[in-house]
């Protein structure tokens, strides 16, 4: 099957760069930027910091990467930083924090719509004695799992942790698919948080990068951190032209994979013994629950149609990105109906 062919619903991280996207990166000017001579990647970090209503950015290599230099340069060896027990810095991001910087994750329970609650941050923050570690930071994270947490939620949790002095960092993977759901103003989100990480390589289809923004000094102890990790680039305006482009053109389409989201949500519930609770799909995720015993063949037999999907666990996640267009939704909802009538 050609790649045309096959639609990929594992993740919006999938996304190959179009056409206009490469011509954009094979004529961006570009110097060295470890020199700070690379002028598209100087533009590039001055205009998310612009957006995300922040002093200043720096382009990194990952999501990974841009949350690693943000909690070490928040937080020392030894203290430790609140975040949600299945979120990205705890869960997915093989303990770098601690590992490379000594800092230590402490984390917290998340509700059904990924959620942490300002009780919870309160109840974790350790006291002043010896024998704890300092509690220094909160980490949130925006989306959760494609559910939107929503500005005033986050500005109370933000608050909470001010109280106890913690400096707060936003994971704002797909921050955009959060701020085009609500029809809001991105930096509303993003105003009670010290640095924010916006991911380039997800909903906004480029393929490769994140920026992370802060005040000038905190941006100035990223720049040492991003080369201690090795992380300093070169030519790197090649990559920052698909980022510019991917502003330009692909924070105006989101409101498209979330609309296609709704459609294969709507149409997979009318399946028998497919369940979807439609509360849930708040942007370009879809959770699919069905009965253990009907999974096993499930994902050969889609990706025998051009299909693919993660390995099905009890509930399986299906996203909608560029590269999903209407018809890969309709060939879904059909393949996994006639898989339901046969299986
Ligand atoms: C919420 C969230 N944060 C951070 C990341 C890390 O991004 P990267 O894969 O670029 O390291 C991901 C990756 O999917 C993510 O989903």
């Amino acid at each position: 099957m050609s790649q045309e062919t096959v639609f990929d619903f594992r993740s919006d991280t999938v996304t190959r760069p179009d056409d206009a996207m490469r011509a954009a990166m094979a004529a961006a000017e570009v110097g060295d930027d470890v020199y700070g001579d690379d002028k598209t990647t100087a533009n590039l970090e001055a205009r998310v910091a612009d957006m995300l209503g922040k002093a200043a950015g720096l382009f990194v290599s990952s999501g990974t990467q841009s949350n690693l230099i943000a909690i070490l340069c928040h937080a020392a060896r030894g203290e430790e930083f609140l975040s949600g027990r299945s979120y990205h810095t705890v869960y997915y991001e093989a303990g770098g924090a601690a590992t490379l910087g000594g800092v230590i994750p402490c984390p917290l329970p998340v509700d059904t719509a990924g959620r942490l609650s300002a009780a919870d941050i309160d109840k974790a923050v350790k006291p002043d004695d010896f024998h704890h570690p300092v509690t220094r930071l909160l980490c949130l994270e925006n989306t959760v799992n494609g559910r939107i947490q929503t500005a005033a939620h986050l500005s109370d949790l933000c608050a909470a942790a001010r109280r106890h002095k913690l400096n707060c960092h936003l994971d704002g993977a797909r921050l955009m698919n959060a701020a085009v759901a609500c029809n809001m103003d991105v930096s509303a989100f993003t105003a009670g948080f010290d640095s924010v990480s916006l991911c380039l390589s997800k909903g906004l289809a480029a393929p490769v990068g994140s920026v992370l923004v802060g005040d000038q000094a905190f941006i100035s102890r990223a720049r040492r951190l991003r080369k201690q990790l090795g992380g300093g680039m070169r030519q790197v305006g090649m990559l920052a032209a698909a980022g510019h482009h991917a502003l330009d053109n692909n924070i105006s389409r989101l409101h498209e994979d979330h609309q296609r989201a709704f459609t294969l949500a709507t149409a997979l519930r009318t399946i028998q013994n497919v369940h979807i609770d439609m509360d849930t799909v708040e942007t370009n995720m879809v959770y699919v629950d069905m009965p253990e015993d009907r999974k096993a063949g499930l994902r050969s037999y889609l990706a025998e149609k051009g299909l693919l999907i993660s390995p099905a666990k009890n509930t399986f996640r299906l996203v909608t990105h560029k590269d999903i267009p209407e018809h890969a939704i309709e060939r879904f909802a059909d393949s996994l109906a006639s898989y339901m009538r046969n299986h």
